[in-house]
């Protein structure tokens, strides 16, 4: 790939999506141009880069978009978090919303749907008086094809073996083929939709928790002041903010404190 393709489509991706791709990136963007190519029958990445700087708002410029994510995911992911939920920050929250009984949470870069699906077989298994609240789970991707594969819920092997305990295949999975797919009862209860965090918002509900793990890891920091300010007023006082490992709102937006319980950080809104 030559200098000015590969510079029109790091500017084209950071535009329409945030992510910041830089020189010495190279090597993965053309790999994935690759193989978008080669999937939609498109002779070279060449002609395939002319024909997004010609249809910059079509379906294969949006295609090349989802092709530059990284949608690496996996069951109970970092497990810390999922544990820290369990034992202290969903039973707090349950005591705090008690009177109004409504409870809503929001995975902002779902990816595949593991995440979402982790956080359901979580609170059915350990706090299952949660789902008789009025209670909504969001669940939103800028990409088309995860997003289609989460509302599926739908692993193979290889996928549920990466961090969900044997129990819970059992008991939240069926075999089809040689797949497993979430429950129907509990796929149903996860609205998935198509959300740009960098674009206009989804009318979101007032959130107790948000997820936002491992995706502002990839903007730069004028996306991610915006996404943090948006996501602090639509938390209720007391809801909490979950980023990824790498991920902090430290020195980006410091109307967030850090929240220290064992092994899990994460964020709330400060007081006053
Ligand atoms: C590495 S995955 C993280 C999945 C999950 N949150 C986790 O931690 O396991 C990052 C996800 O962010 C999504 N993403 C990237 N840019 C986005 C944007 N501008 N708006 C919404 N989602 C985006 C990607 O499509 C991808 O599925």
């Amino acid at each position: 790939m030559n200098v000015p393709d590969f510079d029109f489509i790091c500017s084209f991706i950071r535009q329409e999506a945030a992510i910041v791709l830089e020189r010495g990136k190279e090597y993965l963007v053309e790999s994935r141009l690759q193989t978008l190519a080669r999937k939609e029958s498109i002779a070279s990445i060449d002609v395939l880069i002319q024909q997004v700087r010609t249809a910059p708002k079509g379906p294969l410029a949006r295609k090349v978009v989802d092709a530059m994510t990284t949608n690496e995911t996996s069951f109970f992911r970092d497990i810390h978090p999922f544990e820290t939920l369990k034992k202290t920050i969903l039973p707090e929250l349950i005591a705090k919303r008690g009177t109004d009984k409504q409870f809503n949470i929001w995975c902002g870069a779902a990816s595949t749907g593991q995440e979402i699906y982790s956080m359901l077989m979580l609170i059915n298994e350990h706090l299952p008086e949660l789902l008789t609240w009025n209670f909504k789970f969001v669940a939103t991707d800028l990409c088309q094809d995860v997003l289609a594969k989460s509302k599926l819920g739908r692993y193979n092997q290889l996928e549920v073996n990466r961090g969900l305990p044997a129990a819970m295949l059992v008991k939240y999975f069926t075999r089809t083929g040689s797949d497993w797919e979430v429950r129907e009862d509990l796929r149903r209860r996860v609205d998935f939709k198509e959300m740009n965090l960098v674009k206009d918002w989804l009318p979101l509900p007032q959130l107790d928790i948000v997820m936002l793990r491992n995706v502002l890891i990839y903007f730069d920091v004028e996306s991610k002041k915006a996404i943090l300010a948006k996501i602090r007023r639509l938390l209720r006082p007391g809801g909490y903010l979950f980023l990824g490992g790498a991920e902090t709102t430290f020195n980006v937006d410091d109307a967030f404190e850090r929240v220290m319980f064992d092994k899990t950080t994460c964020y709330r809104v400060k007081k006053g």
